[in-house]
């Protein structure tokens, strides 16, 4: 699984790029658009590489769904920005107040709808998307504007977990009985909402928060996951660069995913206190 944003101004280029690198994995891959890979030519030059932009597929016994969680409205999209490239770096922008929030919207909310009553609800669901389906931090789009409405969804699922990229650090979550578990990103580590902009976020409680001070020690930020789901439910195993791996595993007494190593208080590392 790549989670998305292979790109970064979603060039042909940037994406060949991409796909050449991937391309060293020789096994099957599902690829997740990403807003960077979306929004210099709404995922035209995506599509012919990897397929279409939301798909479901059934493996060993568990329905996988696929999502474009990173559109938004139509208006913002067809008609605010004289060329493709300026909408493409709007998009791109942190903390940018042209940006727009990320939505699954409601023509693909449909096809979910349709999909999801195929399956019978003991069948273990994962549900892959780029933005976290549950409300963060706007401000960088850790957030998806109709999470509520997915959620619903996925609800009368009885093991339902969501796996998400974009926001290049670890988090785990639990809202009724769906799980969230984020991937980290290859390439550089993200601060936390807190942290970084001193902004309110919704974020989960973390184990381990990032050092801020130096944004290129990556304490937990980078890296990769082998994700085990031969429960139905995902055991996260993160590989970091330069650091002590993590694992973040669904614990079935207390009904969430749990740091295996700091999730006990004692264990917690304490949050960074200057900036
Ligand atoms: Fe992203």
């Amino acid at each position: 699984m790549f989670g998305g944003d292979l790109a970064q101004l979603g060039t042909k280029e940037e994406l060949d790029h991409g796909a050449e690198i991937m391309s060293a994995l020789n096994y099957k891959v599902h690829y997740v658009l990403g807003e960077h890979d979306y929004y210099l030519d709404l995922g035209e030059y995506w599509e012919k590489l990897f397929g279409p932009q939301y798909y479901s597929f059934d493996h060993k016994g568990v329905h996988f769904v696929v999502l474009n969680s990173i559109l938004t409205y139509d208006e913002w999209t067809y008609e605010r920005w004289p060329s493709a490239q300026q909408r493409m770096l709007e998009m791109a922008g942190l903390d940018n107040p042209n940006g727009s929030p990320f939505m699954v919207g409601e023509k693909q909310r449909q096809w979910l709808k349709q999909d999801l009553e195929k399956v019978d609800k003991k069948t273990p669901l994962v549900v892959m998307s780029h933005s976290p389906l549950q409300k963060i931090y706007k401000g960088w789009n850790f957030w998806t504007e109709d999470a509520q409405e997915v959620q619903d969804m996925l609800k009368p699922f009885k093991k339902a977990t969501v796996l998400y990229g974009h926001v290049h650090q670890i988090q785990y979550n639990q809202i009724d009985n769906i799980s969230f578990t984020s991937a980290m990103a290859t390439a550089w580590p993200w601060p936390y909402p807190q942290s970084y902009a001193q902004a309110e976020s919704q974020l989960p409680k973390l184990t381990v928060p990032m050092n801020r001070a130096d944004p290129f020690f990556e304490r937990d930020a980078t890296g990769w996951q082998l994700i085990n789901l031969a429960s139905g439910k995902a055991d996260v195993h993160y590989t970091l660069y330069d650091n002590k791996e993590r694992s973040v595993r669904f614990d079935r007494k207390s009904g969430q995913p749990e740091d295996t190593a700091f999730q006990g208080k004692d264990q917690r590392v304490a949050p960074q206190t200057h900036y």
